[in-house]
């Protein structure tokens, strides 16, 4: 079990391991699990599929190093495992609003599960956390330190605060029972295998330039987001699972580079071509005006920075949701 295996994100050969992926069958997850046998480790994913699908994973199915289980992390997990990255939670507001009760359930339930279960296999633990942890952020770009402004009572909050609070319960059990932790502010990612009818941003654009479709653009459209691309923040995300124990983050993954909704809609419809028109709604209640994550600290100490830039993600994801719109 202690074979070596090349650590291809961070250049150094790590022993494998036995890894578990909560979440493993969603947009980001299925990309990690991907990364993680590539590397040779052994990989059990598990997910309820709410918002995950099995054709994201079905790949690796046939390979021994991969295994997929149905679980829902809000109930406790039994199994024997080195490493926990904790992924499980819709990312997307249509998806997280759907059944917010459930949403809070699963980024606290399944944070105080998948805690416990790293605290009896004392597994290092990485969480998936998020820039919504910085709310209508007053701070521009945002660093680590800064606290976040946050509308506990909004639409928005199940997910926000929900992220929040597994942030506070991994730092809890780092204090109280000396876990091993890493905790990644994720900054809006797109890419292959994204939902195509989660409302986010670019999946929206896109699917709706591909059918000819009118491109909603909420409020003007100058309001801005940046956006890394998954390959990007997969590596990040695993340098910092491999980081030195010592480094716990929160760290921000991200890319830096900033587009308002406007020059977002007319790249697409650049790169997808057809008639498309750009059309205006109401902003969302409590839709942040700008997004920008700082990177300095995984910079300095994951010596990671996003590399693919906007272009040639998009036209990866256009390729992507071009031949999944054809799939009967
Ligand atoms: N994609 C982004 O831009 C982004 C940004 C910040 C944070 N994140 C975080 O990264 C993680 C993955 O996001 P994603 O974009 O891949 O979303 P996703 O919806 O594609 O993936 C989430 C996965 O978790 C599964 N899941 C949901 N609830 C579950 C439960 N109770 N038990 C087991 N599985 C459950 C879903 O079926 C799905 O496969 C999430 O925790 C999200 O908060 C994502």
């Amino acid at each position: 079990m202690r074979s070596q295996a090349c650590d291809a994100a961070a250049g150094k050969e790590q022993p494998m391991a036995r890894v578990l992926v909560t979440g493993g069958a969603g947009f980001l997850g299925s990309h990690l699990c991907e990364t993680l046998v590539a590397q040779g480790h052994e990989v059990l994913c598990v997910d309820n599929f709410f918002t995950g699908r099995r054709q994201n994973v079905a790949h690796l199915t046939s390979n021994p190093a991969f295994e997929l289980m149905r679980h829902d992390v809000t109930y406790p997990l039994h199994v024997e495992v080195d490493r926990i990255y904790n992924f499980a939670c819709p990312a997307s507001p249509i998806h997280y609003q759907f059944d917010p009760v459930q949403t809070t359930k699963t980024s606290v339930h399944g944070a105080i599960n998948m805690l416990g279960l790293a605290k009896r296999l004392k597994a290092r633990i990485l969480q998936a956390s998020t820039s919504e942890v910085y709310g209508d952020p007053e701070e521009h770009p945002q660093t680590e330190s800064y606290w976040g402004r946050v509308n506990t009572i909004g639409p928005r909050a199940c997910y926000d605060e929900g992220k929040r609070c597994a942030e506070t319960l991994f730092f809890d059990y780092h204090r109280q029972h000396g876990l091993e932790i890493k905790v990644a502010r994720i900054f809006n990612t797109y890419g292959p295998r994204m939902h195509p009818n989660d409302g986010r941003v670019v999946s929206n654009f896109i699917v709706q330039a591909l059918q000819g479709s009118d491109i909603t653009i909420y409020g003007d459209g100058s309001q801005t987001r940046s956006f890394c691309y998954v390959d990007d923040l997969i590596d990040g995300v695993v340098r910092l699972m491999d980081s030195p124990g010592e480094l716990t983050g929160p760290l921000n993954l991200g890319n830096p580079d900033e587009y308002s909704m406007l020059q977002l809609a007319e790249s697409v419809l650049r790169l997808v071509g057809g008639k498309s028109k750009l059309v205006h709604m109401p902003l969302p209640t409590d839709d942040p005006r700008q997004r920008r994550p700082d990177i300095r600290l995984a910079q300095t100490h994951l010596n990671w920075q996003p590399r693919i830039g906007l272009e040639e993600g998009l036209t990866r994801t256009i390729e992507y949701f071009r031949s999944r719109l054809t799939e009967s």
